[in-house]
């Protein structure tokens, strides 16, 4: 493609670091459609006859079918897919197709491919994201009113309820989405016709091509079209921050599913056995859903380092972004599916769970806001008073409800009967109906206006 001032090809090391097929080829449907977009306009704009342009969109068209249907020969000879398909086209239809790359450079054929490729990984991770969340919002509202322990520290803090659990990360889930519909509408510049680095002396219609490819506008300099690449670290942004999302929930599941908490039990189609000990139910997706958040972070970190330091316009470095994008993108895919497989599988043990939240004297803040809201201690005092209870309740090896009334009465006369009505986990969780509160009526009424919403979007 580029022989005409060469007198010798490249030597074998050169060619195997420079050729990027093996990872590009993956851009086949965009760099088509581009190539299409690109040939019609050059036609419109009678740069290109009617009949060439006939040919190579024909052509193109073969081709699409011969990769869709695993007959096309890639070659590393060719370096990259645009070269590849181009070569391609020569052999079908002949000297028209050495018309096509007229007003075009790889330059901005890369990028247009690439944001091309990138916007419709948005797209997919949005779609993916609103499973997640749809799996996550059924099961919170099926278990609106299980009591759990809320922790802090890891320790038992105060009980919550599952179902408030899970919609936490509904919420951050939502983020997550509307983090890349964010990167989808500000990637939406189409760099095409910014040619090698300049522009082009050919009369095109760059806000044509923009059209035809779902673009909102040609991209304004043609420095920055070809050698921005924010847009990819822009979706690998969402997607690191999407993983360590997911990685969380990944550990909680880890620690439920361990006997010693008990909390839920994962379906067998999402647990593994182990080889040697058979009573074992392994968390393995989990587990690793929590470990390809090293990849996707990693593939951030890849690309902004590929990128800083490049001088404009564009440097073959650039080749690089593709590995690192299409490698973060594919682990975030599989990871969002599988975590959407366990959630909706998963079972919590409601019975386990509630006994838990009842543990560690998680009431205790309750045992004092009683003492704030009946007597009207002040809630320093209260706070004080409760934690006397707690430490008599604690040498008599007691839960706080099982304290007799005379006890807790010798720590503060003024404590009623009354007060073993805040006392149970249950109680508790069912008392904070403040919003955004754990109780499950604003459980339900959130889990109803998650599914709502995620049906009207699917
Ligand atoms: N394979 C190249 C890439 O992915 C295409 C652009 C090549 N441009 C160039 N000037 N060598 O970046």
């Amino acid at each position: 493609m580029w022989g005409g001032r060469f007198s010798r090809g490249p030597a074998g090391i050169m060619e195997e670091i420079n050729a990027s097929i093996d990872i590009d080829k993956r851009l086949w449907r965009e760099d088509i459609a581009g190539s299409k977009a690109h040939a019609a306009m050059l036609a419109d704009a009678g740069i290109l006859s009617a009949d060439d342009a006939t040919a190579i969109i024909g052509g193109l068209d073969q081709i699409a079918g011969e990769i869709e249907r695993g007959e096309f020969a890639f070659s590393a000879a060719l370096e990259d897919i645009h070269m590849n398909i181009e070569a391609r086209l020569k052999d079908i239809i002949g000297e028209p197709a050495g018309r096509l790359h007229t007003a075009r450079s790889r330059n901005d054929q890369v990028a247009t491919d690439f944001r091309l490729w990138v916007r419709s990984a948005c797209e997919d991770m949005e779609t993916a994201l609103n499973g997640l969340m749809r799996a996550l919002a059924q099961k919170a509202e099926t278990h609106a009113d299980a009591v759990m322990p809320g922790f802090t520290h890891l320790q038992i803090a105060q009980p919550i309820t599952f179902g408030h659990h899970l919609l936490a990360y509904v919420e951050m889930f939502a983020r997550d989405a509307d983090r890349f519909a964010d990167a989808r509408r500000r990637l939406n510049d189409c760099p095409l016709g910014a040619a090698a680095l300049a522009g082009t002396s050919f009369p095109i219609d760059r806000n044509a091509t923009a059209k035809a490819l779902g673009f909102d506008r040609p991209s304004a300099n043609s420095l920055d079209a070809v050698s921005s690449r924010d847009f990819a670290i822009e979706a690998l942004s969402a997607a690191a921050i999407t993983a360590t999302h997911l990685s969380r929930l990944a550990e909680e599941i880890v620690t439920w599913t361990s006997p010693l908490f008990g909390f839920v039990r994962l379906s067998d189609a999402f647990s593994t056995g182990s080889s040697i000990m058979p009573q074992k139910r392994n968390p393995d997706a989990a587990e690793l859903v929590r470990a390809k958040t090293g990849r996707i972070v990693a593939a951030l970190n890849n690309l902004l380092i590929v990128m800083k330091g490049l001088p404009l316009a564009y440097s073959k470095d650039m080749q690089e972004d593709k590995a690192a994008t299409f490698e973060g993108v594919d682990a975030l895919a599989l990871s969002l599916a599988a975590m959407t497989g366990m959630i909706s599988d998963l079972e919590p043990d409601r019975a386990r769970m509630l006994d838990a939240a009842g543990q560690s004297y998680s009431t205790a803040t309750d045992l004092a806001d009683w003492l704030v809201r009946v007597p009207g201690i002040p809630f320093r005092d209260a706070h004080h008073i409760t934690g006397a209870i707690v430490a008599l309740a604690e040498n008599k090896h007691l839960a706080l409800d099982e304290l007799p009334l005379a006890d807790m009465q010798g720590v503060e006369p003024r404590i009623t009967q009354d007060v073993f009505g805040v006392l149970s986990a249950t109680s508790s969780a069912n008392s904070r109906t403040s919003y955004g509160g754990a109780a499950p009526v604003n459980v339900k009424t959130q889990a109803s206006r998650w599914l709502n919403q995620l049906n009207k979007e699917s």
